[in-house]
Parts: structure tokens; sequence; C-alpha cells
């Protein structure tokens, strides 16, 4: 879905996009000296690169975890421009404030009290993902975004205004996500969709590239810590609805998710239930 009147000021987001290009258009050595290491996913680069000879998508990223503080790793924040540190905490304390919103929402639509989702976390986990996808020659051999679902509990996504990209899944075609101005596109994530049984089915998507405008994209990624352990809620299992998914921690699942290439939603099965076994 997309969300609008949500209160992050325009203004904000319009200072995040500024920031985020001006890190992108500098020259590639002073990109690099925030690049990621192997193993990691702080800092820029190329995420999902699993293998040498895969094709790449046609993007670059800039991934850092912003909450809980003591989580960050400061030396991947870039320091050019000056005010990206100041703006990125700006627009990231907003967006925060819509997801604990959404959350308390959503745990109330599956059937929990409101606090109830947020709690599970132990502490929500945020991320943002910048990613910067170039104008490209030929933009029917390369995707800018394999297919994937976000292996997050929901993600809230700020896309430019006037260069469309984002495509999900739906009946098996590939639709677009027409970019309503200074909404927030929110995806379902894996996290809600084993929660929920498969009931509220983590989305497929991806992202095309464009010939002649450049386009970036803003994820925030709301999850759990890493000791979480992940199932379907007990109200959610009944005798037409089998319990689909096994108990899995959440840090593993995360790792073994970032460790593959973006097969589209190939990393749920990991937590699904190989044999359903039906007893009459
Ligand atoms: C992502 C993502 C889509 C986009 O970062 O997980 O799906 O529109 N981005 O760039
Ligand atoms: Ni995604």
């Amino acid at each position: 879905m997309q969300i609008v009147n949500h209160g992050v000021q325009k203004e904000l987001m319009q200072n995040m996009r500024n920031v985020a290009y001006e890190f992108f258009k500098l020259p590639i050595k002073e990109k690099d000296k925030y690049a990621m290491l192997s193993n990691d996913i702080h800092g820029y680069g190329h995420a999902y690169v699993v293998s040498e000879d895969q094709t790449l998508d046609w993007t670059d990223t800039l991934f850092l975890l912003i909450y809980p503080n003591r989580f960050r790793k400061l030396q991947f924040w870039p320091r050019t421009p000056l005010e990206f540190k100041e703006i990125t905490e700006a627009y990231s304390s907003e967006v925060k404030r819509v997801g604990d919103e959404l959350l308390s929402s959503l745990s109330v639509i599956m059937g929990l009290e409101k606090h109830v989702l947020v709690g599970l976390h132990k502490e929500v986990l945020q991320g943002l993902r910048v990613n910067y996808y170039p104008p490209c020659n030929t933009p029917e051999e390369v995707l800018g975004l394999s297919p994937h679902s976000d292996s997050s509990t929901i993600t809230l996504l700020m896309q430019d205004d006037d260069v469309p990209g984002l495509e999900i899944r739906h009946e098996g075609n590939w639709v677009p996500v027409t970019p309503i101005p200074n909404a927030l596109v929110v995806n379902v994530g894996d996290v809600i969709e084993i929660w929920s049984n498969g009931k509220y089915k983590s989305v497929e998507h991806r992202a095309v590239t464009n010939k002649n405008k450049r386009r970036t994209s803003y994820a925030t990624f709301l999850f759990p810590r890493d000791d979480v352990e992940v199932e379907p809620f007990d109200h959610m299992i009944d005798a037409q609805n089998l319990k689909m998914y096994q108990k899995v921690r959440y840090g593993d699942y995360l790792r073994q998710s970032l460790k593959r290439k973006m097969e589209g939603k190939a990393h749920t099965d990991v937590a699904k239930i190989k044999e359903l076994v039906i007893e009459e």
C-alpha cells in the first residue's frame, strides 16, 4: 500500500533526497571510503553479490543501521555532504514514528493488543537502504533490483516522485507502483508472513531501470533483534490453516537470505515446513 498524510514533512523528504544524491554524485574514490566489507551489510557498495559470474543489478547501494543507536557504525556514514548525518537522523526518526504506528495497527488487525508486535521484536531495529539507479542505455536487458521479498517485518519506502521503477508481482504479472507524490510505500515483509502463518504474504517486488532518468529510492526496514525466534502465532493456526512455517531464529534467517542471490521468494521457503502431515 501507499500511505499519505503520514506527517513526514515534505521538506524533510526532499532534504533526504538531496543529501543522498549529493553523496552518490561523488567520485567513486570518495564513496569507496565507506565501502562495504565482505560479509557485512553496512556501507556503500553492491548488495547481494554472491558469485563472480552473476549478472549484477544496475544499482549502487548505501546501507546504514540507524536504530538502536548503539548498533550504528558511524565509519560508514558519509561525511560529505556535511548535513548527511543530521538529515538522515531527522528523516529516520520521523519514519520511525510512522513505523511504530503501523506496527500498532497491524497488531490490532492480527488480533493482538496494540503493543504486542513491537514488544515481540525485543527491540525494533531500523535500517536505511538508499538505492541509486543510474540511467541505463538498455533498460530491457538489466534489472535495477532483482525480484525479492524483504526479510523485514515491514518496509517503508520513499520513491522519487517523477520516475517510476518499482513493480510488485500480482497474480503472476509485474504491476508498476506508480509514485504518489510524497507517499510512503509500505511492504509486508517475511516476518509478518511467518507470524501470520501465511495469511499476510510478503510482497514480491523488483525495480526496473530507466533509459533517461536516474532514480533513487529510500527503503527503511523495520525488523526484530537477531535472537528473536519467529514462528506463526497459535491463534492463526487451526484445522483449515495448518502450521506452514517452522520456528526460525531471526538472525539466522536474515543471514541466509542475504547470502543468496535474490530469487523471488526463494528464501521464505527456508522457513516453510517441508512436509505437511495431514491428520484425519
Ligand atoms: C529494496 C527495494 C525498491 C525500489 O530496497 O528492498 O525493494 O523501488 N527497493 O528501489
Ligand atoms: Ni525490497
